[in-house]
């Protein structure tokens, strides 16, 4: 088996999810995006959308949800002379903590931001995900075809609330009915908007130059307005720095309409040209660089499988280093054991399809009968595992309990296995015997109930909880973890794992037990 080849294609692949709040355009764009790679005919084509109400939809219908889904979870495409991962997010009502371990399954993030609204929340929440390892990120803003907000208070907002340094590339003329196109301060030419051509790749018409009078027959008034700006922008934002891009430190920023299509090409060429090729990753025993020819990738997400009736399920897994191969032998480091895999699943195109071969960067679905947990390492045959898929400390709470009170076995059973998985965290107080299910996305409730009757037959319902968030413990002085642990009790409790966890009542109650216990160390996120 030749591996080459290994360190070419690694160079040319692009591995990125997107981050942005609900109804910033991240469906629209993927849509745009998928059409530039040609694996889609027509844009409009990527999802059922706005899963809206299934929050309280049945089972069946969420399996359905979450089997097209699995489908548009990894889309690979060709762009320029690279080859595309965009991994789905999930977002609206099946955010979850997956969304959070996808990010950490990335090399760079496109932002999407809606230029009416700015920053928003759940786009903060992500970025502060980003940071656990410096990802690189390219920002969109988006709806120019509508009334916007000043886009140099835009850029001051996400300096400031965001805490990164932008860098326009592309910046717009007149916005909403008056938007006429984006200038290009690297490449020195304006690119005119058409309506209505959303739908298709369009035919561009580029000025080149910014005293180009063919600018000002082009967009009247605008020209000499855009000059003007221009001064000013160069003046006041800075410059494009790919050092400074690669650690996270400034963000190239594009301007455009996701649904009319426009400026997404601009963002695409930003993302082969500069995002980073895919990374190595850390292990217990040193480095692993992308390039080394020895296969090995770890699992970042773990998603039920369409049909019900097979416990089947699909484990994502994010190829580190080397080329899989059908057929080869792997070895899954945490159980000590080789499995060959004849069937791991690719996702090109949004269709998913047996796979021949694919190399770092790209993600393989792992058929998993059970076997396999969040964070598991897959190698050639070495033993070491890699560091950093975390758990996150879950934001929402509910008690978990019992129908039939003489299931409590099998429930801690069903529900110790399904955090494994990392569908859900479970909270065991030392105090009492209440069960707490923490998560990060509310759909993750309905599922677990739904899964509880259907893969366990426990009959399950939630309570109220009075918990605000969870830390997890750690101290490098034992004496002093188990003093706080013997004061500190009635907070405390183990999770699926048996790790010392503190559950707050109240965020205030969490601020007064850091400042009562220094030694402590109360952590947002647990490594596998
Ligand atoms: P999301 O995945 O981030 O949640 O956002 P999505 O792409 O679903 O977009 C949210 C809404 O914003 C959609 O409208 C979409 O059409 C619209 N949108 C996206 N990009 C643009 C843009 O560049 N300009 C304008 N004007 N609108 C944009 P909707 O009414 O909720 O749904 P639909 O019925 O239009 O699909």
């Amino acid at each position: 088996m030749s591996n080459a080849l290994v360190p070419q294609e690694v160079s040319r692949r692009r591995t990125f999810a997107i981050i942005s709040h609900p109804d910033a355009g991240k469906t629209t764009i993927t849509e745009k995006v998928l059409l530039f790679g040609n694996a889609l005919q027509r844009a409009g084509t990527v999802k059922g959308k706005k899963s809206g109400q299934h929050a309280k939809s049945d089972w069946m219908e969420m399996e359905k949800e979450r089997g097209i889904s699995v489908t548009t979870s990894v889309m690979q495409f060709p762009y320029s002379d690279c080859l595309v991962n965009l991994l789905d997010t999930p977002g609206h009502e099946d955010f979850s903590e997956d969304t959070y371990r996808t990010l950490t399954a990335v090399d760079s993030c496109l932002m999407v931001i809606d230029a009416a609204k700015g920053v928003e929340a759940r786009t903060v929440k992500l970025m502060d995900v980003t940071r656990l390892r410096d990802t690189p990120i390219i920002t969109f803003m988006n709806k120019l075809d509508r009334d916007t907000r000043d886009p140099i208070d835009l850029l001051d907002e996400v300096e400031s609330v965001l805490n990164i340094k932008c860098a326009p590339i592309t910046w717009p003329i007149g916005m909403g009915k008056e938007f006429k196109g984006v200038y290009h301060l690297l490449r020195d030419e304006t690119t005119l908007y058409r309506t209505g051509q959303g739908h298709t790749i369009q035919e561009k018409r580029v000025i080149k130059g910014l005293d180009n009078p063919e600018l000002d027959t082009a967009i009247g008034d605008y020209a000499d307005e855009l000059r003007d700006m221009l001064e000013l922008v160069k003046g006041a934002s800075h410059e494009f720095n790919l050092e400074e891009f690669i650690a996270g430190e400034l963000t190239p920023v594009f301007f455009g309409t996701a649904m009319g299509n426009f400026g997404v090409d601009h963002m695409l060429d930003g993302l082969v040209d500069w995002a980073p090729s895919p990374q190595g990753r850390e292990t217990d025993q040193g480095k692993v660089e992308a390039k080394d020819e020895k296969f090995s990738g770890f699992v970042f997400k773990i998603q039920a499988n369409m049909d019900p009736k097979h416990r089947d399920r699909i484990a994502f897994c994010r190829i580190v280093s080397g080329k899989y191969q059908k057929g080869m032998k792997m070895h899954q480091s945490r159980i000590g054991k080789d499995v060959r895999i004849s069937d791991a699943l690719t996702f090109l195109a949004g269709d998913r399809e047996l796979l021949e071969e694919a190399y770092a960067g790209d993600i393989i679905g792992l058929h998993n009968h059970g076997s396999i947990q969040i964070g598991d390492t897959f190698t050639a045959g070495d033993k070491f595992r890699f560091a950093g898929i975390p758990n996150f400390a879950p934001e929402l709470f509910k008690r978990i309990r019992l129908r039939d009170p003489l299931k409590q076995k099998q429930l801690l059973k069903g529900l110790i296995q399904l955090s494994e998985e990392g569908a859900v965290q479970v909270f065991r107080p030392l105090q009492n015997n209440d069960l707490i299910v923490g998560a990060v996305g509310v759909l993750q409730f309905d599922v677990v109930v739904a899964r509880l009757k259907g893969e366990y037959n426990v009959d399950a319902m939630y309570e109220h909880i009075n918990v605000a968030t969870a830390r997890w413990i750690y101290g490098k002085d034992e004496r002093k973890v188990d003093e706080f642990q013997r004061k500190a009790e009635a907070n405390l409790a183990l999770d699926g794992g048996d790790n010392l966890t503190y559950i707050a009542p109240t965020m205030v109650n969490l601020s007064l037990a850091q400042e009562r216990y220094p030694d402590i160390e109360f952590h947002q996120t647990r490594e596998h």
